[in-house]
């Protein structure tokens, strides 16, 4: 059963003398007991105003949100049993450190002896046990945001959430928080929602994230379903690195499937019986389609598209080899040394089994086999 449902919900701002600025739409999205879930996209997509209606900061416009099986949109934000860490730390500048932490457990009518210990122990799981009694403005940004996520993560709470909680860490304290942190949601069972732009934090903290794009919940998915089986020309070109390769093609009915071409250069034979009823039918009604196809997917050496190399990179465990092909760029991504120089002519392999193809509205119509 869902722990947190977000139903059709919708944030518009409206200020005076200017736009009304759509953030969110119609958003539903459902979060299970015990989840961790990223929410990935770029800057101002909606992700902190989603995070700011879940925890009562901001109302919905419309919608409805519902945590525990109780209605919350309506509730104070200390009434909704949220938690949550802002963007920008919010702590309270007259308190200590130490304080600022305890502060939140203050309503929970806790033993003086268990705050304190409570307060230690989550001070030391992000490396700030040795400022608690410093105040916030005589500590740096990155140790603020710590103190900020500790003061979230030390209550009790239903929901968690968390809004780009390490944005200020450098890299390698980032990756030894978020293995802890993972630890400390998983072992409590705790339902945690994190704001993320980092897609590699994203995978490596979530099990489900959801792509919000523009106000819009693309997809929200395991990391392997996102890649494997993108719902859109959006999350097919946002998740990955490098990024899938698209090519814009014509589309005639040939053998029973679907001849699917670029200029005079590049055509593949998409078999009938590897399409659905709904991909055949969409494949027969439209002139043009978009195709992916992921760069680890293509092969180099062999194959048909004759490509011309624009670069080509050995990084170490992998090649990273770009050729242009009838005005399109293609990378391939291999795990040998490829001996190709910048202008020469070398085959790149593309299969019909390994390409996305894309609708007019963006759509996927087809997932490549085995993504
Ligand atoms: N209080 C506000 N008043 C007006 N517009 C806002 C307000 N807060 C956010 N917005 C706008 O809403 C959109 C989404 O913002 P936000 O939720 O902060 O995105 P993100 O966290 O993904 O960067 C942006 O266009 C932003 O400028
Ligand atoms: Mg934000």
């Amino acid at each position: 059963m869902a722990m947190l449902e977000i139903q059709n919900v919708d944030k518009v701002y409206r200020s005076r003398g200017k736009a009304p600025v759509h953030a969110v739409r119609a958003l539903d999205m459902a979060v299970k007991k015990g989840e961790i879930v990223a929410l990935l996209g770029s800057s101002g997509c909606g992700k902190t105003s989603t995070l700011r209606m879940i925890a009562g900061f901001e109302s919905v416009t419309s919608g409805a949100i519902a945590l525990s099986q109780r209605r919350i949109d309506e509730l104070p934000p200390a009434k909704r049993k949220v938690a949550m860490a802002f963007e920008g730390y919010s702590l309270y500048p007259p308190l200590t450190v130490r304080e600022n932490i305890a502060f939140a457990l203050k309503a929970q009518q806790l033993s003086r002896s268990e705050i304190s210990r409570r307060v230690e122990a989550i001070a030391r799981l992000v490396e700030i046990e040795d400022i608690l009694d410093s105040f916030p403005r005589a500590i740096s940004g990155g140790q603020q945001q710590r103190v900020s996520l500790a003061r979230a993560l030390v209550r009790d709470a239903d929901l968690y959430l968390l809004d780009e909680p390490m944005g200020q860490l450098e890299p390698q304290l980032r990756a030894v928080l978020r293995g802890r942190i993972k630890g400390l949601l998983a072992e409590r069972g705790m339902t945690a929602i994190f704001v993320t732009h980092d897609q590699t934090e994203a995978s490596a903290l979530a099990d489900r994230i959801a792509v919000m794009e523009d106000g819009v919940l693309q997809q929200f998915a395991s990391e392997k379903e996102l890649k494997n089986r993108p719902a859109n020309l959006f999350v097919a070109s946002f998740i990955g690195e490098p990024p899938m390769n698209l090519l814009e093609t014509e589309v005639a009915a040939a053998d029973g499937g679907f001849r699917l071409s670029v200029g005079s250069d590049i055509a593949f034979q998409i078999p009938g019986d590897t399409l659905d009823h709904a991909a055949r039918q969409a494949l027969a009604q439209t002139k043009r389609v978009r195709i992916g196809i992921r760069p680890q997917k293509v092969a180099v050496g062999t194959g048909d598209v004759r490509v011309r190399v624009v670069s080509n990179q050995w990084l170490g465990d992998q090649s990273h080899v770009a050729g242009e092909c009838a005005g399109h760029l293609l990378i391939a991504v291999t795990p040998s040394r490829i001996a190709a120089r910048p202008g020469d002519v070398i085959p790149f392999a593309l299969e019909p089994r390994h390409l996305h193809i894309f609708g007019a509205d963006g759509a996927c119509i087809r997932h490549a086999e085995g993504g």
